[in-house]
Order: structure tokens, then sequence, then C-alpha cells
């Protein structure tokens, strides 16, 4: 013990003599200066902070990116608002790590992503709740303890964005989001259903749909699907999925009981069984020998240059998740907002996605909450089919969609889907939004006569064959309504 006390500090002298030996040569040696690691075309459009209310000192941190190439006037074309997860997760994860125009490399640089979410749509990431990533919380006591509160701080920012420009004033808004952003984005889409009945026009959200990727939103009905989904996928025997299901049913228990902190505890433990039973890398992606490594994030993003780039204050001190948030909502886990999404489903559209290999918010766990939704569509969503999604000749996934309801399974992707899919996933998003038909056709194609895309376009989503495709701007050269989107 002493010697190997005394050997780290001779190693730690030595280090330090070595520091300020090279500190002082190092104007000398002038070695070149290493690339920048956030170069000027990575910067945002945008970015900077959003104040939740005119007496706070809390504020909301944003990202934007305006459309790379949009085929529609800028004052038209649509803006995806991203959260994160956690609760308590850093946005700058899905815009650096997933969905961003630009993602950071093993060696922390950026490089550009060629299927970024911004290619034809504005893309702004918040940082939600205050106390998140970079945003700011004034107080403990201002970080929101509830759905209502974390939404009201986002309708405000939101608002506040809109405000900053007048190119943004009409644009059709997006909310999307994964995880445990499946509370916040029907938390935030509600919100704005109920605050635009209230004041007049120019004052309104204009909302146009919401996405959820791989989401919490009716957890004790996902909850309980953990140990079949494993068993099935051939991860534990029977004896295990036994004692699974009595851990699950705990967490119902205590949540039913109106113990809320408790049942979140008690569906960790359900994860952490589940984890220790399959000994996997991850449960967000039961296919990975490695977990993902958002770290690389946290370690960009406290760079000093990054910092600056974004406008950030150097001395923060970023985390891609922050454990206070998280224990500030810690008692919000369990607790559904199924009830907005209903809301939703009825006045706006609703986009469900979710990677094959999540065995945490995945398929199981979305289709289970999903079939009790209580709206007058969910018999013909249930009885639709599942269309084949085919993508550059690929199978990409599978569809269902009655009306305003899509829900669509991505192949060959864990919870992080877009960073596993990126151009499946940029095709899902772009199609949905834009309201076109998933699928495939073959680039000659488009050299084809415009009677002949129109009677291929008649029998689309009949015959998986035959999809349409994913670039073709379907919709607006028949501007038919007997062309049922699959998407
Ligand atoms: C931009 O979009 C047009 C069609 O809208 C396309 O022809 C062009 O290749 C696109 N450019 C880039 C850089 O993606
Ligand atoms: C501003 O937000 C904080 C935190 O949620 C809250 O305590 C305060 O009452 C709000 N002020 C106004 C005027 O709404
Ligand atoms: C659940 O809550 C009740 C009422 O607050 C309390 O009496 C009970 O001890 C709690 N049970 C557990 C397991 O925490
Ligand atoms: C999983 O295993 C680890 C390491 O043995 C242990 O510390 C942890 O308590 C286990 N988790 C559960 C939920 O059993
Ligand atoms: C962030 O940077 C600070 C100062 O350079 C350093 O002390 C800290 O360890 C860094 N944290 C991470 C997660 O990289
Ligand atoms: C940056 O943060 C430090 C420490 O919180 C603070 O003292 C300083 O005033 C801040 N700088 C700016 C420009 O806000």
């Amino acid at each position: 013990m002493k010697s190997t006390i005394t050997t780290s500090l001779t190693i730690t002298i030595t280090i330090t003599t070595l520091i300020i030996i090279f500190s002082f040569f190092q104007p000398i040696l002038s070695s070149p200066k290493p690339t920048n690691p956030f170069p000027k075309q990575a910067l945002p459009t945008k970015s900077g902070y959003l104040p939740i209310n005119h007496t706070s000192t809390s504020s909301i941190f944003f990202t934007f990116y305006e459309a790379q190439n949009s085929s529609s006037p800028l004052s038209q074309t649509p803006l995806l608002f991203w959260l994160q997860g956690g609760p308590g997760c850093s946005s700058m994860l899905a815009n650096f790590y997933e969905l961003g125009p630009w993602r950071v490399t093993k060696s922390l640089t950026l490089q550009p992503n060629p299927a970024a979410w911004n290619r034809i749509f504005g893309l702004v990431f918040l940082d939600s709740p205050i106390g998140t990533g970079f945003s700011i919380a004034a107080s403990l006591q201002e970080i929101p303890t509830d759905q209502n509160g974390v939404a009201k701080h986002l309708f405000n920012a939101i608002t506040r964005f809109v405000q900053l420009d007048p190119v943004f004033k009409n644009r059709p808004i997006y909310i999307t989001g994964e995880s445990y952003a499946g509370k916040y984005v029907p938390a935030l889409g509600y919100y704005i259903l109920k605050k635009n009945e209230k004041v007049d026009g120019s004052k309104r959200v204009n909302l146009a749909g919401v996405a959820i990727g791989d989401g919490l939103t009716d957890p004790v009905t996902q909850v309980v699907t953990h140990a079949a989904n494993a068993y099935y996928v051939g991860l534990i025997n029977e004896r295990q999925r036994i004692e699974l299901e009595k851990a699950q049913e705990e967490a119902v228990w205590l949540a039913k009981s109106g113990n809320w902190s408790e049942a979140t505890d008690a569906r960790n433990r359900v994860l952490g069984t589940l984890g220790n039973m399959t000994g996997l890398a991850t449960l967000y992606d039961y296919t990975r020998k490695v977990p993902y490594e958002d770290d690389l994030v946290a370690q960009f993003l406290n760079l000093t240059e990054a910092k600056r780039a974004l406008g950030v204050n150097e001395s923060f001190v970023y985390e891609v998740c922050s454990d206070v948030v998280g224990a500030v909502l810690h008692a919000d886990v369990m607790k559904s907002v199924k009830h907005k999404v209903e809301e939703l489903v009825k006045r706006s559209r609703v986009l469900l996605y979710q990677g094959q290999h999540d065995l945490r918010d995945g398929v199981v766990q979305t289709e289970a909450w999903v079939k009790t939704l209580k709206w007058e569509g969910i018999g013909e969503f249930l009885n639709a089919d599942r269309k084949i999604w085919k993508v550059n000749g690929e199978i990409a996934g599978y569809v269902q969609n009655w009306k305003s309801l899509t829900n669509v399974v991505v192949l060959g992707a864990g919870h992080l889907l877009p960073t596993d899919q990126p151009v499946n996933s940029q095709a899902m998003i772009e199609d949905w939004v834009l309201e076109r038909d998933l699928g495939e056709i073959e680039l000659s194609a488009l050299a084809m006569s415009l009677e002949e895309l129109y009677s291929i376009s008649n029998i689309v989503c009949e015959d998986e064959e035959f999809l349409i495709s994913s670039a073709f701007p379907f919709k607006s050269l028949t501007g038919s309504s007997a062309l049922q989107a699959c998407f």
C-alpha cells in the first residue's frame, strides 16, 4: 500500500515536472496548430438561451439549424423541435450523436452527417427541462417536478424562439423527441392545444404534429412487457421470466397505490435485473457488443472551443445527463401521459417509431399501450395492414397507419435509432412530415411520365413491391385524397 503511494507520488512529480518543462518550451516548439474541433461550417444557424418567463433568470438552451435544402420557401418550411429523454438528458446528444448535421467523432472533432434531419426542415434542439445540458436553472425549486411544468417552460421557450426571426412566424411546428421525451412530447403538444384555445391567432403555436421515438409514455402498461419480450427474444428462460414478472407487478402495484417514487425504483429494478440476467452490453440494443458512445458528446462539449462556438459560458461544466434533474423528476417517471396522446391523435398528427432491438422502450412496449388508446380510430388502426417499408431496395421496417396515427418499426436499430439507421430515419421523418408515402422507387422511375407515376401511386400501400419513393414529391403532383398515405 505504502509503496503504491510512493510510486504514484513519484509519477505525479515526474509528470508535473514534464508538464512544467513542456509548457516552458511550448512557445519555442510551437507544434502545428491542431485542427479546430468545431469548424465554422458546423456552427448552428443560431444558438443561445430562451427565457422560461419574464421574472425568472432560468432559461432553455437551444441550437438551431436551418434547412439545408428546402424545396419550399423558408417561411413555409417545417420546424422540428427535438427533446431528449432522461429525465435530465441533453438534446445535444441527438444534435451531435444522432440526427444533427454534424456528429462527433472518436477523436473529438465533427464530421458531417449526410442523413441529418435538417436536410429539408429547420431543426431546433432544446435542452429541457431547465438544469439539463447547457440550460440554466436559477434555483433547484424552479426545476419542474411534473409534465405540466415542463410543458409550460417549453411553451414559453418555443413562443420566444418563433419571435426571434420573422421567417419563423408561420412555419408548421413539429414536436419530436425520444425515450423519456415520450412524456414531454405529448405534454407539450397537449399544452399547446389547450393554450391555443385561449390565445388569439398571432400568439398560437402552429402545431402540425408530434413524433415519439422509443418512448416511455404509459409506463405502467409498458413495464409489464419486459419479461415476455426478453423471453420470446430468447434472452431469459421461464424461471427468470417469472422472477421478472414479479418485479414488474411490484412496479405496477406501487404506481397504483400512488407510491410514485418507489414505483420508479421498482421499474429500475426490473431493468437492472433484466440487465443482470442477460449480461447484455446495453438494454438499449440487444445486438450491441458495446454500449452507445454518448460519452463522446460530453467530452466534446466540455472543450472550450465547443462552448465558445455555441455561445456558452466557458466555465460551464457540461454533462449529457443531469442527476439533479433526474432526481427532481424521479417521482414523475411512472406517471402516464397517454390521455394527452389521445387528445393529440384527435386534433393533430402522431408518429410513433421504435428500433427493433430496443428492450427498454421498444416495439413491444409501444404496442402494449397503443392498443389501449381511447380514440375512435383505434379499431381501424389495429386492423390496418402492416406495410413493408423499403428504402433503396432494402427492407427498412414496417409501417402501420390510420388517419392521424402512424407507427413505424425500424429494423436494425436500437434506442438511438437515428444513430443506427441514419438514412432510414431521415426518410421516415421526411415522409411523415410531408405526408408522403414511405417506400421505394428506382431512380430511373423518376423519368417516368406523370400518367405512369399516377397509376403507380394509386396502388401504393396495397402492394409492398410498389411503394412510392420517399424522394418523390408525390403529394404536390396529384393532390388527390384518394391516395391514402401509408405514412
Ligand atoms: C437540393 O434539392 C434539389 C431538388 O429540390 C436537388 O436537385 C439538389 O440536388 C439538392 N441539393 C443538395 C445539395 O442536396
Ligand atoms: C417563472 O417561472 C418560475 C419557475 O417555474 C416560477 O416560479 C415563476 O412563478 C414564474 N413567473 C411567472 C410570472 O410566471
Ligand atoms: C406507499 O405509500 C403509503 C402511503 O403514503 C405508505 O404508507 C406506504 O408505506 C408506502 N409503501 C411503500 C412500499 O413505500
Ligand atoms: C445487478 O448486478 C449488480 C452487480 O452484481 C448489483 O450490484 C445490482 O444490485 C444488480 N441489480 C439488480 C437489480 O439486481
Ligand atoms: C471537463 O473539463 C474540465 C476542465 O477542463 C475537467 O476538469 C473535467 O474533468 C472535464 N469533464 C469531462 C466529463 O470531460
Ligand atoms: C460565467 O460563469 C461564471 C461562473 O458561474 C461567472 O462568474 C461569469 O460571470 C460568467 N460569465 C458570463 C459572461 O456570463
